[in-house]
């Protein structure tokens, strides 16, 4: 009798932890749908730093993205905490910046609510250092932010520098030398004050430990994010530095526990793939080997930094950031690109319009690139993107380089129920032959940039298993951080 009451006790556990594992990976998998289907979202880098728009002294910084400027021309804190005190973005306005991002046919916002530089853009009881206590703006920006996403339907997401903090006492400063900043006649006795000092460049920086910083700032200004603005769909940490340890890390994912929706990324602490649910290659499309069988995420600018340039000149064309949606699609990825207000909290117009652009596009080919999946299929005029239905599959033909002899060749052998141009609905004639599917294309492109060839297959395409971060998937650059 005993032996069958352990039997059946036995047989009770696993079952039960196997259903307890099937509805946690069901879970999962649920969590992770709208990331996945979404695709396409706007980053923020907002903060005072965009008043230096990247000069300092009349220098331009010498290197990295104008969000870095205190630290890269070592701004003393008390000289950037006044300057911070003058900020007054009077033309700010949530519904304009959520309506470009819903114009673009972006499905997220990712919003720095602190970034390295330690200033809130948010209500804090934790620090003064924000922008409804420091500023004569006196207004929470992620309320604003919030109360407009859930009106118009857009998730959203707060991006955290848990670590990093200039101008709170304790906070991590990853060092920088000067002539990455401007030429500072004292910069050889900055370097070395710097190289001893963990990076810091002010006394004030080190006043406190870095343990007394997480938890009177880092920590409760995380619960506050994701406590005082509804729903947060997406937390993206970033530059976790060697200060925080896996105790740290420990009381952040208690808070993070108690909103299980929230999707995380991998910067919380490195190496990565302890925590968080997505890869982060930042400023480029990754390797199709590189992403295999994880969920990732490029982040991108659309000049050349972060925060406000004053002086930016190097837009990437509407053709590249289209190319980069269309290819991250069809290796399985979102892309996040990035708008920096400037000082009046207005996006420039170079950003604008390209943005405006790649909505246009998306109004009449976003079916190829919303819930979505990797197709690992990849040619050589384009991409090739997936799609399943309940019944069969369907792949989307992303012509870069149309043929001149307007026959399209995809190298494979699938039974065809269909072909049709997404830009009219126009049907294509097909034909099977030895060296693949064969479309007959109209002479002349629809779209110059990418031509959609919508082709529906008889059969259904078996499943790509997806694995979420793990010890054998890459892990990615953070850029600043080399
Ligand atoms: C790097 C930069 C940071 C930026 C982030 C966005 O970590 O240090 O300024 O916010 O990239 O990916």
């Amino acid at each position: 009798m005993r032996k069958l009451l352990i039997l059946l006790l036995t047989v009770f556990l696993v079952v039960s932890n196997g259903i307890q594992a099937q509805t946690s990976q069901e879970d999962y998998q649920k969590k992770m749908e709208w990331w996945r289907d979404a695709k396409f979202g706007m980053f923020v880098h907002w903060g005072p730093y965009c008043l230096y728009g990247g000069m300092y002294n009349g220098f331009q910084q010498k290197r990295g993205g104008a969000e870095w400027i205190m630290n890269r021309c070592k701004i003393p804190v008390l000289e950037y905490r006044a300057k911070a005190s003058t900020f007054n973005p009077t033309k700010f306005d949530a519904e304009k910046l959520v309506k470009l991002a819903q114009d673009a046919g972006m499905k997220y916002i990712v919003f720095t609510s602190k970034h390295h530089d330690g200033f809130a853009m948010f209500k804090s009881e934790a620090s003064n250092f924000n922008i409804v206590d420091y500023t004569p703006f006196k207004r929470d920006i992620l309320k604003e932010l919030a109360d407009a996403c859930r009106k118009n339907n857009m998730k959203l997401g707060f991006y955290y520098s848990q670590s990093q903090d200039w101008c709170n006492p304790g906070g991590d400063t990853h060092r920088r030398p000067m002539n990455q900043g401007w030429p500072n006649p004292d910069s050889t006795q900055i370097d070395r004050y710097t190289a001893t000092h963990d990076g810091s460049w002010d006394c004030m920086q080190q006043s406190v430990s870095f343990d007394e910083y997480f938890y009177k700032v880092s920590l409760p200004q995380i619960k506050e994010i994701l406590q005082n603005y509804g729903d947060v769909a997406v937390i993206w940490w970033d530059t976790p530095g060697k200060r925080i340890t896996g105790k740290h890390v420990a009381d952040i994912m208690e808070v993070v526990k108690k909103h299980p929706n929230i999707i995380m990324n991998d910067r919380l602490i490195r190496p990565s793939n302890t925590v968080g649910d997505y890869k982060t290659p930042e400023g480029l499309v990754p390797k199709i080997s590189d992403v295999e069988g994880v969920d990732w995420e490029t982040c991108m600018t659309i000049g050349s930094s972060w925060g406000y340039k004053s002086y930016e000149k190097n837009w990437k064309s509407q053709e590249t950031l289209i190319r980069n949606l269309i290819t991250i699609a069809s290796r399985g990825g979102n892309f996040l690109l990035n708008v920096g207000p400037n000082p009046e909290g207005l996006v420039s117009q170079e950003e604008t319009e390209r943005l405006q652009i790649m909505g246009k596009w998306l109004q009449t080919n976003g079916e190829a690139i919303y819930g979505t999946q990797r197709s690992s299929i990849y040619p050589k005029w384009g991409q090739c993107i997936r799609k399943d239905n309940k019944k069969n599959s369907i792949l989307y033909l992303c012509v870069f380089d149309w043929p001149k002899d307007s026959k399209l060749i995809l190298e494979a052998q699938y039974k065809i129920k269909g072909a049709s141009l997404l830009s009219d609905g126009s049907k294509l004639k097909t034909e099977a032959t030895k060296n693949g599917i064969v479309i007959q294309l109209p002479a002349e492109a629809p779209d110059k940039i990418a031509s959609v060839v919508k082709l529906e297959l008889k059969e259904k395409l078996p499943p790509v298993k997806l694995a979420s971060n793990s010890a054998k998937s890459k892990t990615f650059d953070i850029v600043d951080e080399k």
